[in-house]
């Protein structure tokens, strides 16, 4: 089982912080990271999952009624006497950047067990981000990191939109169940043509024996919600083997360290 860390390690850190994603790094045999892209008002893509920066932050109000500058006036809570501000979606790649070309190279020669990958989940399904494709696709190939990518997302109308700007990029269609998933997946399909197979990331919680069918050996990424920082770990453990069996190829989880250290 492949594991990814959601939102960076999000139990232990204020998730899609540059110190979750420095903690993932940390961790052995990672296999990626996930977080979630936006962008503030004046274009600037920045790493935050809620539509407002109220939960994550010391601030209120949408995300896409801020500047960049007036973003980073904001502060996360970190725990500690030095808090953090919201990322830009280019500091978090300079920071991954060398670990990314590492899984790239590796890959090259045939191990794709070096380094990590990076999913970007665009968020742009309850307010439109115009132009939030076009401008990752374009910071994903100017750090040349495109081959370490997944872009995924709810709005199956951006992975089409990425994959005409990005024809070989990988690409996982987000929903809660596994068979939406699937279906979305084959109506996409439908309209791009040529073979092309998307993966299904579906919501770990809700897959059930029965909703595994005709999964023609597709990559499987389930994501888990779980408890975020600073709500107290669950103490428990997912049983990796039944979501083996189920068909599913790889997790999000928010303390993946609890599985692969
Ligand atoms: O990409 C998997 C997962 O992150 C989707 O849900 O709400 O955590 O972004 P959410
Ligand atoms: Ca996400």
């Amino acid at each position: 089982m492949r594991i990814w860390a959601h939102r960076g390690c999000s139990q232990l850190y204020p998730e899609n912080t540059i110190t979750s994603f420095k903690k993932a790094m940390e961790v052995p045999e990672l296999t990626g990271i996930e977080l979630d892209v936006r962008i503030s008002k004046d274009g600037e893509l920045v790493v935050i999952h809620d539509e407002r920066i109220d939960r994550t932050t010391d601030g209120f109000g949408l995300v896409r009624e801020y500047t960049l500058g007036e973003l980073k006036s904001f502060h996360i809570h970190t725990g500690k006497d030095e808090a953090e501000h919201i990322p830009t979606m280019r500091e978090v790649l300079e920071l991954l950047r060398p670990k990314l070309r590492e899984y790239i190279a590796g890959k090259r020669e045939g191990d794709e067990n070096k380094g990590l990958r990076l999913n970007i989940e665009l968020k742009n399904g309850v307010y439109p981000y115009p132009g939030l494709e076009q401008k990752i696709v374009d910071m994903v190939q100017e750090f040349d990191v495109q081959d370490a990518v997944v872009y995924s997302s709810f709005y199956t109308q951006s992975l089409l939109r990425v994959h005409e700007l990005s024809p070989y990029a990988e690409l996982g269609i987000l929903d809660g169940r596994l068979s939406d998933c699937l279906i979305k997946a084959i109506g996409c399909e439908a309209i791009i043509g040529d073979g092309y197979k998307f993966a299904l990331h579906p919501a770990g919680t809700m897959i059930e024996p029965d909703d595994i069918f005709s999964l023609e050996g597709r990559t499987v990424r389930a994501w888990f919600g779980g408890h975020l920082y600073p709500e107290k770990p669950t103490g428990g453990k997912l049983d990796v083997f039944k979501y083996e069996s189920l068909g599913v190829t790889d997790l999000f989880l928010n303390e993946p360290d609890k599985y692969l250290s």
